[in-house]
């Protein structure tokens, strides 16, 4: 099935890159960006560049919309109708679905809310579908999403918490992951060493929960007495959850003023 993309930055660029690591074929992605400097570097990897996103949604069965919110109205003037026999896929911030349908005609129109983890396959991907979609389109929307994340069906209303707590979660999450960098930096571990043991330290313990509960992970680490709750008085003390959480309501906050 050919699929194309329009804009190639930071997140098209890594959709584009999470599918060819997935194995999907490069010969059946088509990509266009209007800087048309950006596409050399997804021909290199096997893409076809695009004319003109017209082009590209004449040639393509699945259409992913790449494009910063404000320039949406104008790209969106190039794909105004999409024949029934294809689906676009909008990943545009702050867009709802009602908006996005009432701008983009056809039944398969849907609304993505998904992260730069796609790059390494380990995306989420919120994704919202109109009443009118169809079935069949709906699976295989679905099927090449799931390529490069885990895919959440969600009503609209739940797009900000994820454009928040995923989107923008990748930032909050290197910002930990950071921290404890420079924690082992401060220990006096090498940049190297300190790098690698942030990362894994994380990598791990996200695979140990999604195996057990929070409960049972904590209990198994922490001694009474012991190394780990004396670090997590700390935590505890100096309110390093609820700073967390506060920041990642704020952003679902803003996504909410900034969708209409
Ligand atoms: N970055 C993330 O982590 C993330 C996560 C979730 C969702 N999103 C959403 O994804 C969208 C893109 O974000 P981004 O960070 O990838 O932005 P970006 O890096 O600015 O990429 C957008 C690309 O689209 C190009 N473009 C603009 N108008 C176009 C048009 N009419 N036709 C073809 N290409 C066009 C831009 O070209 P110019 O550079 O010339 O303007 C740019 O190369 C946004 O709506 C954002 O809300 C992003």
């Amino acid at each position: 099935m050919a699929i194309g993309v329009i804009g190639l930055g930071n997140l098209g660029g890594s959709i584009v890159k999470g599918l060819i690591k997935s194995g999907y074929p490069p010969d059946q992605i088509y990509v266009y960006d209007q800087d048309e400097s950006k596409h050399k570097a997804f021909m290199d990897m096997g893409a076809h560049p695009s004319v003109s996103s017209g082009a590209l949604l004449f040639l393509t069965e699945v259409i992913f919309v790449c494009v910063k919110p404000s320039d949406f109205e104008k790209a969106a003037r190039n794909f105004s109708f999409v024949e029934d026999s294809k689906a676009l896929v909008s990943f545009v911030g702050g867009v709802k679905l009602e908006s996005l349908t009432a701008k983009v005609h056809g039944k398969n129109v849907f609304r993505a809310m998904p992260n730069i983890s796609s790059e390494v396959c380990e995306s989420v991907i919120a994704l919202t579908s109109p009443k009118t979609a169809d079935a069949n389109m709906k699976k295989k929307v679905i099927e090449l999403l799931s390529k490069i994340g885990d895919v959440y069906e969600v009503e609209d209303s739940q797009i900000d918490a994820f454009t928040s707590l995923s989107g923008s979660g990748v930032a909050f999450a290197t910002e930990l992951i950071k921290a404890f960098y420079e924690a082992g930096l401060l220990l006096g571990l090498s940049h190297d060493n300190a790098k690698k043991v942030a990362v894994k330290v994380f990598l791990g313990a996200s695979k140990l929960l999604s195996q057990y509960d929070f409960e049972e992970i904590s209990k198994r680490v922490t001694t009474p007495g012991g190394t780990t709750i004396e670090g997590l008085y700390v935590l505890e003390k100096t309110g390093v959850r609820g700073a967390i959480i506060e920041a990642i309501k704020a952003g679902a906050e803003k996504a909410s003023k900034l969708t209409s």
